[in-house]
């Protein structure tokens, strides 16, 4: 399974995080991805700090127990609530920063954040945005609907962008220039957003940014040594197995999917194959 690039785990909620994967794919064509979608316990965005900590530490010893050569924390909620106190030594990103200094570049004079409301609470954008340039405006807007609809596949629905508009009206109305996607779930809303919004507003998300630190990393597209080179691709695991899940992915990816369901849990290497279609 492993190509001669490296072996890249990644993870999120859901199906979010594979808007990073589909930028890393791009990038670092001979990598191998693994990816963990914790479906059975999404959302994370309204949760404790504690239970984001505890989940975030259970996939990221599932992906290590399987010799990644590094970690991406696809999902916002866990990048800004859990990401500091973990103790890794394997190389690792979260899509936080890379999110903040892709709006630090691009906004003129006032960023909106949109979120999960556990990244919101966590005020880790407003931070890292005002770390970078302390003169920006930043205001930010927890979004707690937009996840559930982007899971059901509801991307481009006419319900989905009364909703968009409800929570971005107090965001255009302080006449913000960018929009920063802080939840790797939002980047599938694209569309509508762009609708809402309208021309004056730069959209930024952190997929490609993140994706771009990463490759940074494996300058030559190598790092897992030893493996005899087979074709690099992506190994997909979910925590609770559903036929939405594999339908998405596949959408994102622009590729078939095979779809694992795992308990993260389970010191033991076991999955179970399951038929998606
Ligand atoms: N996609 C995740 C994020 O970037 C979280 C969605 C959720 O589980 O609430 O925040």
């Amino acid at each position: 399974m492993f190509g001669s690039g490296p072996l890249i785990g990644v993870f999120d909620s859901g199906v979010g995080g594979l808007t990073v994967v589909a930028a890393l794919r791009r990038r670092l064509p001979a990598a191998t991805i693994l990816y963990l979608g914790d479906t059975a316990r999404l959302p994370y965005g309204t949760k404790s700090r504690r239970t984001v900590l505890g989940y975030t530490r259970a996939n990221v010893d599932f992906l290590e127990r399987r010799g990644v050569d590094a970690l991406v924390v696809a999902c916002n909620t866990a990048s800004a609530m859990a990401l500091e106190d973990l103790d890794l030594r394997t190389p690792h990103w979260g899509v936080l920063e890379p999110g903040a200094s892709s709006a630090v570049a691009a906004a003129g004079r006032h960023v909106g954040v949109i979120a999960t409301e556990s990244t919101v609470r966590s005020g880790a954008y407003e931070h890292a945005i005002r770390r970078l340039n302390p003169e920006l405006l930043v205001s930010q807007r927890a979004c707690p609907l937009l996840v559930p609809l982007v899971e059901e596949g509801w991307e481009d629905d006419e319900i989905t962008e009364r909703i968009v508009g409800r929570y971005l009206e107090p965001l255009l109305e302080a006449k913000i220039d960018t929009l920063l996607l802080g939840c790797t779930h939002y980047p599938l809303l694209r569309g509508v957003l762009e609708r809402v919004c309208g021309p004056g507003v730069s959209l930024v998300d952190s997929a490609e940014s993140t994706s771009q630190a990463v490759a940074r990393q494996f300058p030559k597209g190598d790092g897992h040594g030893g493996s005899a080179p087979k074709a690099p691709g992506v190994r997909l695991f979910a925590t609770d197995a559903g036929s939405r899940f594999a339908r998405l992915a596949e959408r994102i990816l622009g590729e078939p999917v095979a779809l694992e369901w795992v308990d993260v849990n389970e010191t033991g290497m076991q999955t179970q194959e399951v038929d998606v279609r």
